[in-house]
């Protein structure tokens, strides 16, 4: 059910598969910055009947953080400095001012990344088959998670006000199409 209108580009997995490693560790940075997205979303009035379900979500991400960490401890990966991603700067930096605005925009930009990390972990659970199967595993064990995560907050924001999330997740999708062909030459997920 995920809505994209552009694909991944088809550069992205070469560039992923060369430097593993890095990837992990910005693959624990994203679930850091998931919880406590999550929790930022909780700031909102619109959102206070939510908070035990975004809770759950942050705890949920707090523990994809830990399972990453024990990934790269395995593996004697060190936990290191984390990278902007321009494709998640240039969602962000389209969310308008005023509350209500801004809870539907901030809830969609974070549904699209919750959707194209679920999209970007089935093409690792496939790809990796062959060259690391403990980590294609790991991939396809996080697939369920994300996809339920980016249809929470879309539907999340469709409560609040279901035409103007409408309008505002076309608004996004295009951008999200836009974006998504920019160049990033590091290994990053997003
Ligand atoms: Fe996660
Ligand atoms: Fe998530």
């Amino acid at each position: 059910m995920l809505l994209f209108r552009e694909r991944v580009p088809a550069d992205w997995l070469p560039k992923i598969l060369s430097d593993l490693p890095a990837v992990l560790v910005d693959h624990a940075h994203l679930e850091r910055k998931a919880a406590t997205t999550a929790l930022n979303l909780e700031k909102y009035r619109d959102l206070y009947p939510r908070v035990p379900e975004l809770n759950a979500i942050a705890i949920e991400e707090l523990q994809h953080f830990q399972l990453v960490l024990d990934l790269l401890k395995r593996r004697g990966i060190a936990f290191s400095q984390p990278y902007p991603s321009p494709w998640i700067s240039g969602l962000m930096k389209s969310i308008r001012n005023g509350q209500r605005h801004q809870v539907i925009d901030h809830l969609i930009c974070c549904s699209l990344i919750e959707g194209r990390s679920c999209e970007k972990f089935q093409i690792l659970a496939r790809e990796l088959r062959s060259i690391d199967g403990a980590l294609a595993e790991f991939y396809a064990s996080l697939v369920e998670s994300e996809g339920n995560h980016y249809a929470t907050y879309l539907l999340m924001a469709r409560a609040i006000d279901d035409t103007e999330a409408d309008r505002r997740l076309d608004f996004y999708l295009e951008l999200d199409a836009r974006l998504i062909r920019g160049p990033n030459p590091l290994p990053m997920l997003h």
